[in-house]
């Protein structure tokens, strides 16, 4: 995820050294957001300097000069590439064609296609693959119509479709940087002798711990000792000279004093990256949704016309997998199976140029999804990488690519990046369903809106069930097993969740199919012994029923995830997390949330860190 910084000074020098200087430590306070490029912009009265550069901060250091440069007025930026390759000229600031105008943004803008074609029509040149560089241009376009530079700067923000923070200095206006904010964070900081915009408190948290965090569709500006908030109340999303109608705001209640640590600010406040991460999964997905349409369209007739469909990952890519090869045989009538990446060898010397092959991987750079993907290539499969970075070797090696666009996830658990890939899967199989007509047009359509829901259903998930979550692990602590059972997409679901729990609380915990655990695994099951199913709706809610009886026969402690409008089958279970009730093929990425939740609080009630998990890394790079 892109970092954003802009600070305006009241005069030269308020913060006792060179304005780049004062840049560069902001962004370095916002290195733990990942990123593959840096770059700033630094204006005065009289002129405006811009450097970017492909890299990290330090390496790039000696290069750009920040320290060198000084100014009034400077905004600064770290890349996290997600539409073009991380490059010099993809690294932003991004400027109109006079190069008066420059831009750093973070998030996606998902009309720029045409708006590009059409500022292209009007005569502009790009120089980026950035969706980006419209911002400026569109600047420029409407002051050449005759708007003023405020109005041209709010004409074109609402025009844009998507997510966005946007801080923008027009070197008509030195002393000004404008902002504008939808889904992408957002905040100011406030002092006597500066005004600070950001994406992240940590950036500016050195000089000053008052913040305004600004809403979404929120535009203004900051000067040295002013602050301006108008909200968007409409938008047209015609290149004319209408502008858009604003609403002056009165922030005055909104300014907040921080007491966090530098180190608890660089985490937005949560005490772990897993717990932020978690929390951020509403985001995760809208930017994943608000990207797939045209990546996922190129490879709806290549998959329909394959024989069968292998997606393969690991540990939790794999669960993600598991649950797209359901979804992509349920709805779109594909032929499809997930297997782990390292098994894949045994599968390999019947994969052939009729298959495709969908490799999942967050990191993109495990070694056995890698292998698997250069096997099933040599053997002239087709190959689609599902990854979370950009230009990453699975990327690279693939013949195609779909992101998700979870942003860095730093925590070695994955959270995020699961619904994200979840998500991205789910769509894909709606897509192509919608293409080979295999299911009827209300199914399709109840589907796809609650698809578009979701970012808010996870995001009342997780206020609901974070309490419950919290409470229940102290009594989860003090056990040594749990089983996890679910049938149909809940297994998944169910292998994630006790996944989770092993990877950082450090308790055993298996899953299984619900059906399958009298054939063995109800062996071990005794008093007390934890038992979670995870219940996506009507149809695995009745065949499980006599699941949760065999193990409350042998006093198991039976927690169930389930819908609220199962509630006839509430009382079979010693304690519950109610779930919004979804339709069930878009309910895994909903239903992990309280494992997720379950599994960060028991790992801190027994003392562990649940960033740094022993004996794991975040990226597995040997076989
Ligand atoms: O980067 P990848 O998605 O390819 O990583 C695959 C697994 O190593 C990863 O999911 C691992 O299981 C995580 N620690 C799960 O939390």
């Amino acid at each position: 995820m892109c970092g954003i910084i802009g600070i305006v000074l009241r005069y030269q020098r308020a913060l006792s050294k060179p304005l780049g200087s004062v840049i560069k430590g902001c962004l370095k306070n916002l290195e733990y957001r990942g990123y593959d490029s840096v770059g700033f912009a630094l204006a005065s009265s009289n002129s405006l300097v811009i450097r970017k550069s492909k890299g990290k901060i330090d390496e790039v250091d000696v290069k750009l000069a920040f320290d060198d440069f000084d100014g009034i007025c400077g905004v600064g930026h770290t890349r996290w590439a997600t539409h073009g390759k991380p490059s010099d000229i993809n690294a932003h600031p991004l400027t109109d064609c006079s190069k008066r105008i420059v831009v750093v943004h973070n998030g996606i803008i998902e009309n720029y296609l045409e708006l590009k074609e059409e500022l292209i029509r009007r005569g502009h040149r790009f120089e980026s693959e950035t969706d980006t560089e419209v911002v400026p241009h569109l600047i420029e376009e409407f002051k050449k119509l005759g708007m003023n530079s405020y109005d041209a700067f709010k004409k074109a923000a609402s025009l844009l479709r998507g997510t966005y923070a946007l801080a923008v200095i027009d070197t008509d206006e030195p002393g000004r940087i404008y902002f504008a904010r939808n889904t992408s964070p957002l905040v100011i900081g406030i002092r006597d002798d500066a005004t600070f915009l950001a994406s992240d408190i940590p950036a500016f948290i050195d000089y000053t711990r008052k913040v305004i965090v600004i809403q979404d569709d929120e535009v203004g500006y900051i000067s040295g000792s002013d602050v301006r908030i108008e909200k968007l109340v409409s938008k047209s999303y015609e290149v004319d000279l209408t502008p858009p109608i604003c609403e002056l705001v009165d922030y005055s209640s909104r300014i907040r004093h921080i007491d966090w640590t530098p180190e608890m600010a660089k985490k937005g406040g949560y005490p772990h990256f897993m717990l932020k991460e978690i929390h951020e999964q509403p985001q995760a997905i809208a930017s994943t949704l608000s990207s797939l349409a045209n990546e996922v369209k190129d490879v709806l007739k290549l998959i329909s016309k394959a024989d069968r469909v292998l997606i393969v990952g690991a540990g939790t890519s794999y669960h993600a997998s598991f649950v797209g090869s359901i979804l992509l045989s349920e709805l779109a009538e594909v032929k499809s199976h997930a297997i782990i990446s390292s098994e894949m060898k045994w599968y390999s010397r019947s994969v052939d140029e009729c298959d495709v092959v969908i490799a999942v991987s967050q990191s993109g750079e495990t070694i056995d999804t890698l292998l698997a993907v250069r096997e099933a290539r040599r053997r002239g499969a087709l190959t689609i990488a599902l990854t979370n970075v950009i230009d990453s070797t699975l990327a690279r090696e693939s013949h195609l690519t779909i992101y998700t666009r979870a942003g860095p996830e730093v925590g070695v658990a994955a959270t995020k990046t699961f619904s994200a890939q979840v998500v991205a899967l789910t769509y894909l199989a709606l897509s192509l369903a919608e293409y080979r007509s295999t299911l009827s047009t209300n199914k399709l359509n109840e589907l796809k809106n609650s698809l578009r829901s979701l970012p808010d259903y996870v995001s009342s998930t997780i206020s609901a069930t974070e309490p419950r979550a919290r409470s229940l692990a102290s009594l989860i602590s003090s056990k040594q097993n749990a089983y996890y059972l679910g049938r149909g997409l809940g297994l998944p679901v169910s292998m994630e969740g006790a996944l989770k729990l092993k990877e950082v609380a450090y308790i055993h915990a298996e899953s299984y199919p619900a059906g399958e655990s009298k054939h063995g695994p109800i062996a071990l099951v005794d008093e007390g012994f934890p038992v979670f199913f995870t219940i996506l709706g009507s149809n695995d809610g009745e065949l499980i029923i006599s699941n949760v009886e065999e193990m409350k026969a042998r006093g198991a402690l039976t927690i169930a995830v389930i819908p609220s409008n199962l509630d006839r089958i509430h009382k079979y279970f010693n304690y519950a997390f109610i779930m919004h009730p979804v339709p069930y093929e878009v309910a895994p990425s909903l239903y992990i949330i309280p494992h997720q939740l379950l599994a960060y609080y028991t790992a801190v009630t027994l003392g562990y860190d649940p960033d740094k998990p022993r004996n794991l890394a975040k990226t597995v790079t040997v076989v």
